[in-house]
């Protein structure tokens, strides 16, 4: 079956070996020596452009997780999800390599000021030609604020009414330059149409900026908005923003059903759902028989060290899960303004449905959000979601470093562009374009 609308692909990656799947650095085909090298985030980005991906987006933290027993010696020893490398020093590289491919970074509205925020994304959207995204993170960890002159997170509410107007101030710093202020004219000794440009003079309760910006307009005006909230206020905040969506993969129901809830809130603000691509972020392990495939998952998992996964359970969560819990309320109590609301709402959904217990619940997600089959089922199983309207396409999380992309690109991109649900030939120059 064919379908006239097209899926939209983002890889996950992280700067280093080590991304969601806790055991992939450690499998011999991963490529440990040149992960910190720029030839290797060239390479990443010409596969990812041959593959015709939208785009690619690191994910990144500010500070190294310590929340489990209390340091920081399980993540690091045991390979947990780290930021070896700033993404924005990576991005421009990746860009270089290609013409097409969507660079997305992660940067927090916590941390960051608006008018730096608005500087780096617009240079880099100028330097690529147009292909910049922004995955807008309110950050989740209290490890993060110590690194910036705080004690402990703002609240979730707080960070995000602090997220709404650092993003309004970029959007008045990005305005500041008007189409075609920029004019370059040596004969009339005219550089800048300087009627065209403006202060912001934005003003907020938590954030106040002038302008205006010393970058020119870039050519997409600003960057491609992304976000992956799932609390009440989390999707109030992605429905006035965000153009893509990043949502943990989950049944066909519930995926309809968030994209539902985002379509409504969207509408409720005056935008047009049909602005904004739900993706759901998904593994994927192909092999040429089924049982090849299992196989090859079953050892990616026996390289699943059991400490590490209540590790990052204990960051996603926002709980040192070393210490006795006496019980869930008292989980969810020890939390404060840390975690994820959708980590911690999935484990207690999974208590209930299966009736176990809390420790069976953490673990028995190891395999959550991961596709095993053949190329065939595995489109099978991507396709139904999407044709039915459960979403817009997908997240795919880098694993073994790069092979499980590159496998991805050479077996799973010519069965989805086989059946008509990707692009063969990128239709426009910039990431927006390609979105649509
Ligand atoms: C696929 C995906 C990728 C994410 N990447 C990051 C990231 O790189 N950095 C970060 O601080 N948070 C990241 N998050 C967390 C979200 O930005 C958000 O803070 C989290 O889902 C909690 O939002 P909520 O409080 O509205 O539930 C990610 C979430 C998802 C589902």
């Amino acid at each position: 079956m064919t379908t006239s609308r097209e899926m939209h692909l983002i890889a996950y990656l992280k700067t280093g070996p080590t991304a969601n799947h806790m055991g992939a650095w450690r499998h011999p085909e991963a490529d440990l020596q040149n992960v910190l090298t720029p030839g290797y985030y060239e390479h990443l980005a010409r596969v990812l452009e041959n593959g015709r991906f939208d785009g690619c987006f690191f994910a990144d933290g500010l500070g190294l997780h310590d929340i489990y027993n209390g340091g920081y010696q399980t993540r690091l020893q045991l390979g947990g999800q780290i930021s070896f490398l700033d993404p924005m020093m990576v991005l421009p590289l990746m860009a270089r390599a290609t013409t097409h491919l969507g660079i997305c970074t992660t940067l927090s509205t916590t941390f960051h000021q608006p008018y730096n925020l608005a500087r780096m994304l617009s240079s880099l959207d100028i330097l690529s030609g147009g292909r910049v995204a922004w995955n807008i993170v309110t950050s989740t960890r209290r490890e993060e604020a110590l690194n910036f002159g705080m004690d402990d997170l703002p609240t979730r509410d707080e960070r995000y009414d602090r997220a709404d107007e650092v993003v309004e101030a970029c959007c008045a710093l990005w305005d500041c330059w008007e189409e075609g202020s920029l004019v370059m004219d040596k004969e009339n000794g005219l550089m800048v149409d300087a009627s065209k440009v403006h202060y912001a003079n934005y003003e907020g309760r938590w954030t106040k900026t002038r302008g205006p910006l010393t970058i020119p307009r870039s050519p997409q005006g600003r960057p491609v908005l992304m976000q992956a909230g799932s609390s009440p206020r989390g999707r109030d905040f992605a429905a006035r923003w965000a153009e893509v969506i990043f949502v943990p993969l989950n049944d066909k129901a519930e995926l309809r059903a968030f994209r539902e809830d985002i379509a409504a809130r969207m509408s409720a603000v005056g935008r047009d759902p049909a602005k904004c691509a739900i993706l759901p972020s998904l593994r994927v392990v192909v092999g040429e028989t089924e049982s090849i495939a299992e196989e090859k998952a079953a050892y990616l998992d026996s390289l699943i060290d059991p400490e590490l996964v209540i590790a990052a359970r204990s960051s996603e969560i926002g709980v040192d899960l070393a210490q006795p819990m006496k019980d869930i309320d008292a989980i969810g109590k020890a939390r404060g303004t840390q975690g994820m609301h959708e980590s911690f709402a999935r484990v207690q959904r999974l208590m209930e449905q299966e009736n176990i217990g809390f420790e069976d619940a953490l673990r028995r997600q190891s395999r959550r959000g991961t596709l095993v089959g053949t190329a065939q089922s595995i489109v099978d199983q991507m396709q139904d979601l999407f044709d039915g309207e459960a979403c817009d396409g997908f997240i795919i999380e880098q694993m073994v470093v790069p092979s499980s992309l590159e496998e991805f690109c050479r077996t799973i991109v010519p069965e989805l562009q086989k059946r008509g649900l990707l692009r063969r030939e990128y239709r426009g120059t910039t990431l927006r374009e390609n979105l649509q």
